[in-house]
C-alpha cells in the first residue's frame, strides 16, 4: 500500500506539494471516487487512480536518446548543456537522470530513466553487458591491433581492459571500426585506440546489450521505451 500524494509524486505528475494541492482540489479519483485526503492509502497495482480524468503514468520512464556531441551526460552542468536540458518538455520529470555516460563529443545512444535499480544493474561491471560503438580513427585497424584488442588492452595507466571485439566496419575503410566492450572505464574506447597509437575522431555508440540505436532518431531526439524494449539491454554478452 502506498499514500496517494506519494504514488502521485513518485510517478511524476508533480511534487509532493503540488500533488497535495491538487488532491484537496478534488481533480484526484481512486477507482472512480473523488478522493480529498493526501493520506489515503492504496493499493498500486490495483487501483485506477485519475488526475483530471487522465490515467496516471509508469512509476519509471525509460527513454532512448540519439545524443548529440556538445552536451554532457550529467543532470546538471554549470558550463554546459546536459542531456536532460535537450529532453523535450512532456518527456521532462523529477529524477531522471543518464544511465552511463558518453563523453561530450560521443554521439548516439544513451538510456534516460529514473529507475536507479535498473540502472545499477544495467552499470554493474559484474552483469557483463555488451556496449557496441563505431569508431572513426585517424590511422589503419590492422590485424594486429585488432588481436590486441582480443587479448585485452593494457591502458597507459597499467590498467589490463577485458578481451574486447574489434571489427572493421567496412572491407574497403580500415579507419572505422565497431568496438565491443563490457566494461565502462573513464574515456575507455579513445584510451583503448590510444594505447594501439590511434586518435578517435569520432565515436558513436550503437547499442547496449541487444537494445540498438533506433536509425531512424535524428541526432538529438528521444523516444521512450516500453518495459519490455529496455529489458533487451540485459540479452546478449560477449563472455
Ligand atoms: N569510450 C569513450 O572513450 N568515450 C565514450 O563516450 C564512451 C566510451
Amino acid at each position: 500500500m502506498e499514500r496517494l500524494d506519494k504514488y502521485l509524486a513518485s510517478r511524476g505528475v508533480g511534487t509532493r506539494k503540488e500533488v497535495q494541492k491538487l488532491i484537496k482540489s478534488g481533480a484526484v479519483t481512486a477507482d472512480g471516487a473523488v478522493c480529498k485526503t493526501i493520506d489515503r492509502k492504496i493499493d498500486p497495482d490495483n487501483t485506477v487512480v485519475l488526475v483530471n480524468g487522465q490515467a496516471v503514468g509508469e512509476k519509471y520512464i525509460y527513454i532512448m536518446m540519439n545524443k548529440p556531441a556538445g552536451v554532457v551526460s550529467a543532470t546538471e552542468d554549470k558550463r554546459d548543456k546536459t542531456v536532460i536540458d535537450i529532453l523535450p518538455d512532456q518527456l521532462k520529470r523529477r529524477g531522471l537522470f543518464p544511465a552511463g555516460r558518453l563523453d561530450k563529443d560521443t554521439e548516439g545512444l544513451l538510456i534516460i530513466t529514473n529507475d536507479g535499480e535498473l540502472a545499477h544493474r544495467m552499470l554493474s561491471p559484474k552483469k557483463h553487458v555488451e556496449k557496441r560503438y563505431v569508431a572513426t580513427v585517424d590511422g589503419e585497424i590492422n590485424d594486429d591491433i585488432i588481436k590486441r584488442f582480443e587479448r585485452g588492452i593494457e591502458l597507459s595507466d597499467g590498467y589490463k581492459c577485458m578481451p574486447a571485439k574489434l571489427e572493421l566496419m567496412t572491407k574497403n575503410d580500415n579507419g572505422i571500426g565497431t568496438v565491443t566492450i563490457c566494461e565502462g572505464k573513464f574515456h575507455q574506447v579513445k584510451r583503448m585506440f590510444s594505447a594501439c597509437g590511434l586518435n578517435i575522431v569520432h565515436l558513436q555508440r550503437i547499442s547496449i546489450g541487444n537494445l540498438y540505436l533506433d536509425s531512424n532518431l535524428p541526432i538529438g531526439d528521444c523516444k521512450t521505451l516500453t518495459n519490455l524494449e529496455i529489458l533487451q539491454v540485459f540479452i546478449g554478452n560477449i563472455h
